[in-house]
């Protein structure tokens, strides 16, 4: 596995794969890997002849009373389970190569970052779409491969490649979970032994939507309401938003009548854990 810090040699490396013919899948990471980003490696070596992993913690992205000063790190970690896994090249741009004294711009995909996390976390999204669009500029991918966990980032990353017409095929991996149905999330290392297990009523509450609507319930009121009070059965857990959503729009719905989209973030100690599943009628 070849390690690349500098954006030019990165776009040269890319350059030549691609007169080569070779395709290039792109798993955009802020480290701190778990099971679920090295199924997105996997994935991304059966879509590409070429799998290349970003490696960057992107401060703007990050709120200043947000956790990047605590984020995970453990780049040597991270590095040998890379290079277990056959990844190409891991791209590991310092802060100063990706924001240079001077840089000024900012992509803003407005609807879409509104709701859900963006309602919590202003500027969020404008950062997560910033980045993905620089990496899409330096990597030069056919294909990039984003975790279902982060829905709403999905959806926005989606929406960016349309709008702007990047030319990169953009593919949404199911969420990988623990045995117990814990999403798994970088953030799931800050959580205690009591908090972990306290941690699993996002699921269990998830489950519990998909049996309502299972068993008739169509009302978004009452799915919502169901879902929250199987969260407050865990004392230590604090709500940010349970939304019941359009899966495409991100609006939210009164009434089920299609596929909708169950958000929720959780606060749990110091973790805020995000979770969705797709319900159907
Ligand atoms: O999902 C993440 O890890 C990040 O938001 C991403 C897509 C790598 C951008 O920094």
């Amino acid at each position: 596995m070849v390690i690349v810090e500098q954006i030019s040699e990165m776009q040269r490396w890319s350059d030549a794969e691609r007169r080569q013919g070779r395709r290039i899948a792109l798993v955009p990471t802020m480290g701190a890997l778990h099971e679920g980003h090295l199924s997105l490696v996997r994935d991304g070596k059966m879509r590409g002849d070429r799998v290349v992993v970003s490696l960057f913690v992107n401060p703007t992205q990050f709120a200043p009373q947000e956790d990047f000063a605590g984020y995970p790190r453990d780049f040597e970690r991270d590095r040998r389970l890379l290079d277990a896994e056959g990844t190409d090249v891991l791209f590991h741009p310092a802060p100063q190569e990706m924001y240079p004294e001077g840089f000024d711009a900012e992509i803003e995909i407005r609807d879409l970052s509104a709701p859900l996390c963006g309602a919590v976390r202003p500027g969020h999204f404008k950062g997560v779409a910033t980045v993905v669009a620089k990496l899409f500029n330096i990597v030069r991918p056919h294909v990039a491969i984003f975790g279902c966990k982060d829905y709403q980032q999905l959806q926005i990353i989606r929406r960016l490649v349309r709008d702007l017409n990047f030319d990169v095929e953009i593919i949404g991996h199911p969420t990988v979970r623990e045995p117990d149905g814990l999403a798994m999330s970088s953030r799931n290392a800050y959580l205690n032994s009591e908090e972990r297990k306290a941690a699993l009523c996002l699921y269990r509450s998830l489950r519990h939507a998909e049996e309502m609507v299972g068993c008739g319930e169509r009302r978004g009121a009452a799915i919502v309401a169901g879902a929250r009070a199987e969260i407050a059965r865990e004392a230590s857990a604090r709500i940010d938003y349970v939304s019941l959503c359009d899966p495409e729009s991100l609006r939210e719905i009164d009434l089920v009548q299609d596929a909708v989209l169950l958000a929720l973030a959780v606060r749990i100690g110091k973790a805020r854990l995000i979770d969705n599943m797709i319900l159907k009628p």
